[in-house]
């Protein structure tokens, strides 16, 4: 029998969230309302590896993960006696990471007896979408069939949500994400890491049309592939090198940006006109792009409905989404047990 858990919306989650190289914390009221959401970014760690490094990334969560969780409490002003439930992120990720958090999290439950449920970590992904500050409104309503993009470093998966807690992944890509397509590319062109905000950075001033970089098609089929377009972009690095338009490096990186963008837009596209859907929303760190926000927001009129997207602190991995996703999880399907365990690979649903 399920124990489901009875959470009002004062009631006060504490997420935890080490899936990859940030060490985040948050206290979010309701599933809904921001509190506190704090970050502790490992950024400058890994920039000279130029790609995260596993053992560096748990070693600093375990150094910092009780100052970020005292730090949200304090930004929130409560302790954890207000506290009602705690959430942690436990896959997918980097074991190594979630390990971290999801021991601290059962370290805090057992001290303060209270219940515990794991999340996935692209379901707060999702769940990013419908939850904000007390002074906003969350971007999204909860208007079913929604359709879903997750673009993130690890996954780029189109997603169809029916109510929360209710998905079906109906397109996802076969080879790399398009975040990790955008960081690959970055080393390339030596711009720096995470790969993302670095392109995002150099196109401001380069040209999108520069360079004709393909848009990689799988037939009859909503999935991605965005192997091809890094091996296009070192194939033309290697013959041209990075300065052979007028624009140099920046029309390189505005022309590979608009390539995942076209990419990432015309699949969204393709489930929109599949499926019936009645609000398009899209989440994860390559959410929090500018061309993809602008090409996305196009779609609105297009398509006649709603197409949104969270903050761009939202965007990126943080706690709050994964306060939200394990305040409905809890009132759904319970809590776990002390035994919860941590998963490298933890579907959200299935691909149909
Ligand atoms: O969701 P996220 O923070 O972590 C994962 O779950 O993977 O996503 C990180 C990814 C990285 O590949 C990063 O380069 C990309 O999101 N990213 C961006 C931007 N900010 C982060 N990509 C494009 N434009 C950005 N502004
Ligand atoms: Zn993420």
């Amino acid at each position: 029998m399920i124990m489901t858990l009875k959470l009002s919306p004062d009631t006060l989650t504490l997420g935890i969230e080490t899936s990859c190289d940030e060490t985040a914390a948050a206290v979010v009221a309701g599933g809904r309302s921001i509190r506190a959401n704090y970050v502790a970014t490992q950024d400058d760690l890994h920039a000279v590896f130029g790609g995260v490094v596993p053992e560096i990334a748990s070693r600093r969560h375990t150094e910092v993960i009780t100052r970020v969780v005292d730090q949200a409490l304090n930004q929130a002003g409560v302790s954890l006696n207000d506290i009602a439930l705690i959430a942690a992120a436990h896959g997918p990720g980097l074991v190594g990471s979630l390990l971290v958090g999801v021991s601290a999290a059962k370290g805090y439950a057992i001290a303060t007896g209270l219940p515990l449920v794991g999340v996935n970590h692209l379901e707060g992904h999702v769940m990013s979408n419908f939850v904000a500050l007390p002074s906003q409104q969350p971007a999204a309503q909860p208007l079913f069939p929604s359709l879903c993009l997750i673009a993130s470093g690890g996954h780029t998966d189109l997603i169809l949500m029916q109510e929360f807690g209710d998905y079906q992944i109906v397109g996802w890509t076969r080879d790399d994400a398009a975040g990790e397509a955008l960081d690959k590319a970055a080393r390339v062109m030596e711009l720096g890491y995470p790969g993302g905000p670095a392109i995002e950075k150099a196109a401001v001033k380069g040209d999108p049309q520069a360079i004709k970089f393909p848009r990689p098609t799988i037939d009859d089929s909503l999935d991605f592939s965005f192997a091809g377009l890094k091996t296009a972009l070192v194939r033309y690095v290697e013959e041209h090198g990075l300065q052979a338009t007028t624009g140099g490096v920046a029309d390189v990186a505005a022309s590979y940006q608009q390539a995942v963008v076209d990419t990432l837009v015309r699949n969204v596209r393709a489930s929109i006109e599949t499926f019936s859907v009645r609000q398009v929303m899209i989440c994860g760190g390559v959410a929090a792009n500018s061309t993809l926000r602008l090409a996305v927001k196009q779609l609105e009129k297009v398509f006649s409905l709603p197409v949104v997207f969270p903050p761009r602190e939202l965007c990126t991995d943080n706690a709050a989404m994964i306060a939200a996703a394990g305040h409905f999880q809890a009132q759904r399907q319970g809590s776990d047990g002390l035994g919860l365990d941590v998963f490298s690979a933890l579907p959200l649903a299935e691909h149909v």
